[in-house]
């Protein structure tokens, strides 16, 4: 038998960590690949909060992040940093996921190596270079790297053979999310404490519809963020209505949400849930408001109405499915789309069904298949 293919498995934040930790864990149960696992630590807290509960050691661990920190600043230590480790592990090949600037960093490091890379979530787009910022043009640039690309759906496949990928280049694979989604349901259903410690909030917001927000995206700082605040206060206002906000550690995050809405009773904003209990949130939650791209995957898949504070999406799978509804973020229309799902039991209904347009749990084993097809293994 060859010798074992060397992986260098590369991310840097909360969603990756979370979307990658299936892909280590499949590769690493394969004898045909030696995994290295390499984190740029682009986030800490809430990077290591999903290490701990997945079990994940990096082998390389570059300790980057920096408060308040710009994407040049970040862009570059992750060039040089990246392409340290990989001089030193000579992998077989690197394996990024989504649109970070680790992820960007991390294909153009290996690309400057000519190492072959495979991108994970694959062919997401939004077709406007500012929606996502910078998130468009890091996963362009991935695509125009990349040896495989796995993409999680056929509309992202499309996407890429309109960019003139080859069509053997592309495989539509399901998003990795979704088998992170099942392992953790699965390890909550064995260890119930492990997402217990939204009990407290559970019984203060007893008899009261739950709102679960998250909100970080680059795009909205500034008169996004004021305008989302302001929402959350009017939907707050309703005596009916509970708010459960686990805040972004992002300052430009945490200085709006916390001067906007700390003082209000029907308001809880909390430190970033590690994803037992965000996966707790999104069940007891009625509905989701959000910005996040992970949350519009995963709130489809369990039937969880999800209101999308953007004006385009990369992801219209769960739009298309009737999950997802994108309300941008002007506050009369965030406030009337929710007091719509509040008050209007058939518009409620219509849009809480679940859907899998993300994929069936097993999208990692697939990748580790496709890689090893790839590499005659
Ligand atoms: C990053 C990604 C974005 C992704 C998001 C997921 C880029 C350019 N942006 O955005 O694509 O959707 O993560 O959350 O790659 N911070 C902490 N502790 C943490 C994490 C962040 O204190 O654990 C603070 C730091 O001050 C840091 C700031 O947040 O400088 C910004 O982090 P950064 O990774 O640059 O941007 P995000 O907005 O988190
Ligand atoms: N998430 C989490 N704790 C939180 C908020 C979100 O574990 O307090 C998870 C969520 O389940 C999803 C991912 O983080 O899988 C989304 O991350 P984020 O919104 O930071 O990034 P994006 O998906 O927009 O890139």
């Amino acid at each position: 038998m060859s010798e074992p293919a060397k992986i260098l498995v590369v991310f840097g934040t909360r969603p990756e960590a979370i979307k990658l930790f299936p892909v280590v864990a499949a590769f690493k149960a394969d004898p045909r690949f030696l995994v290295r696992v390499c984190v740029s630590a682009q986030h800490r807290q809430m990077l290591d909060q999903v290490l701990e509960i997945a079990g994940i050691v990096p082998d390389h661990d570059l300790d980057l992040m920096r408060p308040d920190q710009t994407l040049d600043g970040l862009t570059a230590a992750l060039l040089i940093e990246l392409g340290k480790v990989m001089d030193l592990e000579q992998p077989d090949r690197v394996i990024v996921q989504g649109d970070t600037a680790t992820a960007m960093a991390g294909a153009l490091a290996a690309y400057y190596r000519k190492i072959p890379v495979d991108h994970v979530e694959a062919g997401l787009r939004s077709g406007n270079i500012y929606h996502p910022w910078p998130e468009e043009v890091n996963r362009k640039i991935i695509g125009s790297i990349a040896s495989l690309h796995f993409a999680p759906t056929e509309v992202s496949r499309d996407a890429l053979l309109a960019e003139t990928v080859p069509p053997d280049r592309v495989h539509v694979t399901g998003n990795t999310v979704i088998d992170a989604l099942h392992w953790v349901s699965a390890r909550i259903a064995a260890d119930p404490a492990l997402a217990a410690g939204l009990a407290e909030l559970e019984q203060r917001f007893a008899g009261k519809r739950i709102v679960g927000v998250t909100s970080h995206r680059r795009e909205n700082f500034g008169g996004g963020m004021e305008a989302i605040a302001e929402a959350i206060h009017q939907i707050a206002a309703r005596p009916d209505v509970a708010v459960i906000f686990p805040v972004h550690l992002n300052p430009n995050v945490r200085a709006v949400m916390h001067g906007a809405l700390g003082d209000l009773t029907n308001v809880a904003l909390i430190e970033p849930l590690d994803y037992p209990h965000f996966a707790r949130l999104l069940s007891i939650a009625d509905i989701m408001l959000t910005d996040s791209g992970g949350v519009q995957e995963e709130a489809p898949a369990l039937g969880k109405p999800v209101l999308v504070m953007r004006e385009t999406t990369e992801r219209p799978e769960g739009v298309t499915a009737g999950t997802a509804r994108l309300v941008g973020t002007d506050v009369a229309r965030i406030v009337t789309e929710l007091f719509t799902l509040l008050d209007d039991k058939a518009a409620y209904e219509s849009m809480a069904r679940a859907h899998n347009p993300f994929g069936d749990g097993h999208t990692a084993r697939r990748i580790v298949e496709l890689v090893a097809n790839e590499i005659g293994r």
